[in-house]
């Protein structure tokens, strides 16, 4: 009798891990990474391209700022679930709800701090209170959304009787995501995975709500951390892009999903993310906050896919797979593709700006179009990075306050530098001055100082080329403090006395603005 072949075994689907990014969130809580309105509805556009599924877009409490942004994004967002942030508060809540009421989803995070030490010296709550708070505030979102994320902040660190009864409380409350943060980044990989695996089978109802994690990276156990809370159950990772946040910063969102990827074997778990945009999104998240990619960082890093060694060099090209685990393209890499050039017009400028995932509406756009014409004949090839940077431009949002319109340098090995600025101010009027310095960008930035009659300590000047070859754009990044307000501004030009200038007077402009600006911040909780 004929034996029929045996049907080859059908792998089980993967199941999906929910990426939920906090780049505008706990990102934007870097040193000197603030955004602004535009800036993060840009980020958002792009994160959202990216297939991220839940994008933090701030904390509405903190400041009309914030709480404009999260609202701008929540109605502009039509895939991904926008959360917004709430300390354990009525007040807070309330404002999270109305900033994510228009949102296609719209989730609201709560949080309260559960370790011995955040309620005796922060808080100065008992248990008690701290599981009443819980209950209360989680009750009180579910009113406005029905995606409610709690998290008991310090969860690591937290008696795991103790949190296990906050996060059963939370789930009796409403709520349908649980986060539980390695606030600190204190935990091994091996006692986070435990702390997940505990929950999970001691909490009434747990296995009916999403379990998440939230890794800090003071030990560089962030990513590590993680993939060990994906092993004891967790099926949300909160991250950001490039890793920033507070401190040493978060999970980094391309090394967790390219881990996921790459180590199928291991983690037989899938993400929505688009692997192809992850570079383009690295290199708009850098460009916007000021915060660079070190050159050695992993996936997005400069050296992530160079071979430096001869043996090295030899083995990947005759078969990539020695030394690479990953293809370059996979996540986005092509090297200096050259893309655009004097002859291109308005249509495929407009395409490739959408293939990097830039948004300008046409107002910008015209300009952006106006300002690559005038590239095209200071340099012949126009690179990616070209583009991003002409975009960039566009985000300004102070552009109505002071524009660079002249420049002239003299300067040299001996003798005084001298700068003279001509810049157009808020009503378009030419206003122009001298200054001597310490050399020419010291000359040009007290003569803009004159100008402006803002005089602001230069805390941070940073210059360094887009692309290769002798006719790249530099990029200028000046950081200021001006009556303990910090700012940053950035400037683009084939000349780098001419993007030093610019980023100057952008900074300059920022001042101006949120001078204007009462803030009300929050109180910490
Ligand atoms: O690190 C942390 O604990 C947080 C919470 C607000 C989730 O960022
Ligand atoms: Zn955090």
């Amino acid at each position: 009798m004929a034996t029929l072949n045996p049907m080859p075994p059908v792998p089980a689907p993967k199941a999906k891990v929910i990426i939920f990014d906090t780049t505008l969130r706990d990102g934007e809580q870097s040193p000197g990474a603030s955004l602004n309105r535009t800036e993060k509805l840009e980020i958002a556009h792009a994160l959202e391209q990216l297939g991220v599924d839940v994008i933090e877009a701030g904390f509405p409490i903190t400041s009309p700022g914030d709480f404009d942004a999260v609202r701008s994004i929540a109605s502009e967002l039509k895939q991904a679930t926008v959360a917004g942030l709430a300390r354990c508060t009525e007040q807070d809540v309330r404002r999270a709800g109305e900033a994510v009421q228009n949102a296609a989803h719209g989730r609201i995070h709560v949080f309260c701090a559960t370790s011995k030490i955040h309620r005796e010296f922060k808080l100065n709550k008992a248990k008690d209170e701290i599981l009443r708070l819980t209950e209360q505030n989680v009750k009180l979102a579910r009113d406005y959304v029905a995606d409610v994320e709690f998290s008991p902040e310090d969860a690591s660190r937290t008696e795991l009787d103790f949190l296990a009864q906050v996060v059963q409380a939370a789930i009796e409350a409403g709520a349908t995501t649980i986060n539980c943060p390695d606030t600190v980044g204190y935990a091994t990989p091996e006692e986070y995975q435990a702390m997940f695996e505990y929950l999970l089978a001691q909490v009434p109802g747990a296995r009916n709500v999403i379990f998440s994690a939230h890794c800090h990276d003071d030990l560089g156990l962030a990513v590590a951390n993680s993939l060990a809370a994906i092993r004891g159950g967790a099926r949300q990772v909160e991250c950001t892009i490039n890793g920033i946040g507070e401190r040493a910063g978060n999970a980094a969102l391309e090394e967790v999903v390219m881990a996921l990827r790459t180590r199928g074997d291991q983690f037989r778990f899938t993400t929505g993310i688009h692997t192809p945009r992850l570079l383009p999104c690295s290199r708009l998240v850098s460009t916007l906050t000021g915060l660079h990619v070190q050159r050695n960082k992993a996936i997005v890093g400069e050296n992530a896919f160079a071979h430096e060694a001869g043996i090295h060099q030899d083995g990947v090209l005759k078969e990539r797979r020695t030394y690479e685990i990953m293809t370059p393209e996979e996540v986005g890499l092509v090297r200096n593709k050259l893309v655009l050039g004097k002859h291109s017009g308005r249509h495929a400028f407009r395409q490739r700006l959408d293939e990097l995932g830039l948004h300008l509406d046409a107002e910008a756009l015209e300009r952006a179009f106006g300002q690559f014409k005038m590239l095209c004949d200071k340099k012949k090839e126009i690179y990616d990075e070209d583009l991003e940077a002409l975009a960039d431009e566009q985000l300004v949002e102070d552009r109505q306050l002071f524009q660079l319109k002249n420049l002239q340098v003299m300067a040299g090995t001996h003798g005084v530098a001298t700068a003279t600025v001509t810049l157009l101010d808020s009503g378009g009027a030419e206003i122009t001055d001298a200054a001597i310095g310490d050399g020419p960008v010291d000359a040009m930035f007290a003569a803009i100082q004159r100008l402006t009659r803002i005089s602001a300590r230069l805390d941070s000047y940073q210059v360094r080329s887009l692309t290769g070859g002798r006719e790249a754009q530099g990029e200028a990044i000046v950081e200021l403090t001006h009556n303990e307000l910090k700012v940053r501004g950035r400037g683009f030009s084939t000349d780098i006395l001419e993007a030093s200038a610019k980023a100057y007077v952008a900074a300059i402009n920022r001042v101006r603005t949120l001078s204007r600006r009462t803030v009300s911040q929050a109180s910490p909780l």
